[in-house]
């Protein structure tokens, strides 16, 4: 059950410095997958890394967007169409369903998982506002496709960029309470560097906003058992990687403090 199955790369598209869109299909992932779930990527004779999902289409189709940061990412995005690669699950839990009027943050490649939710939405018909964060233009995936997604209603996404390339100067964090008090949301979803996920939460809290976050720790097996995986008492891979803002509450010593690395040493993340 928890073999990767092969398949065969479909298409890649560029979207941005170093990052990658993979397009792949599997039956078995697509017909249980929600989105803010991950799935574990095995590329041959490197590594088998967890990804999130960045597009959940018809007949089986997926992808997956990929960073270039080390061995394993910058394989993966070295591969061409036609090339294999493997890919078990999906894993974890996933992000609640929308309400009525939702907002969306995404830092960078953490955008990744929340594209299916943003589409799903719009699906949906229910209201979604959109943050995107970035550190350059060249450097911030997604641009296009979602202004293409919010062609009609320009008004729902914004950008910012670190740099003002593109967009508003600054951080997403910057615009949250221009945004924040002109809405009455329902739900609030991110994903991103853990330093922008702790901002976003203090100010949650403040506010009483119903805020869930897609957290990383390092995954090996993705399945509950090698506890590589643990912030406070949650394995990332079974009760998250989507945490609920309740539960971040319990793990507000180590979230946005702490990490572990392969060998389960502390690293900090300031
Ligand atoms: C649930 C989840 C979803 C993710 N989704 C995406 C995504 O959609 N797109 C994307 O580009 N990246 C995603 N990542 C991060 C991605 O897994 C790492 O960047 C990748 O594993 C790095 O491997 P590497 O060999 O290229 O780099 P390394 O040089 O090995 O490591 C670079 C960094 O990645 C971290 N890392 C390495 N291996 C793992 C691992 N097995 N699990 C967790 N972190 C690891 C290291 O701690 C280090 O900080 C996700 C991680 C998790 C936990
Ligand atoms: S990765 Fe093994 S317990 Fe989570």
């Amino acid at each position: 059950m928890h073999t990767p199955r092969v398949c065969k790369i479909l298409k890649i598209e560029s979207e941005a410095e170093n990052i990658k869109t993979i397009y792949f299909k599997d039956r078995r992932i697509s017909r249980r997958i929600v989105p803010g779930q991950f799935i574990m990527v095995w590329i041959p004779g490197v590594d088998e890394i967890p990804m999130g999902v960045s597009h959940i289409g018809l007949n089986s189709e997926l992808a997956i967007t990929v960073e270039a940061v080390g061995e394993a990412t910058e394989r993966l995005c070295s591969l061409k169409e036609g090339d294999v690669i493997g890919v078990r699950g999906p894993y974890g839990r996933g992000f609640s369903n929308p309400g009525l009027n939702n907002l969306v943050i995404g830092g960078g490649t953490g955008m990744a998982p929340l594209i299916p939710l943003i589409e799903l939405c719009v699906r949906e018909g229910v209201k979604v506002n959109v943050l995107l964060g970035g550190r350059s233009l060249n450097r911030t995936p997604f641009i296009e496709k979602l202004s293409s997604i919010f062609k009609s209603t320009p008004s729902s996404f914004r950008v910012t960029t670190e740099d003002g390339s593109y967009g508003y100067r600054g951080l997403v964090t910057d615009l949250l309470e221009e945004i924040v008090l002109k809405n009455n949301f329902e739900r609030v979803y991110a994903c991103g560097p853990e330093l922008m996920l702790r901002k976003i939460y203090e100010y949650s809290i403040e506010r009483k906003l119903p805020l869930e976050v897609s957290l990383e720790r390092y995954i090996k097996c993705g399945v509950g058992v090698c506890g590589s995986c643990y912030i406070g008492p949650y394995r990332v891979c079974v009760e998250g990687p989507v945490f609920k803002i309740n539960e971040l509450e319990k793990i507000r010593d180590v979230f946005g403090e702490w990490t572990r690395d392969a060998a389960g040493r502390l690293i900090s993340l300031k």
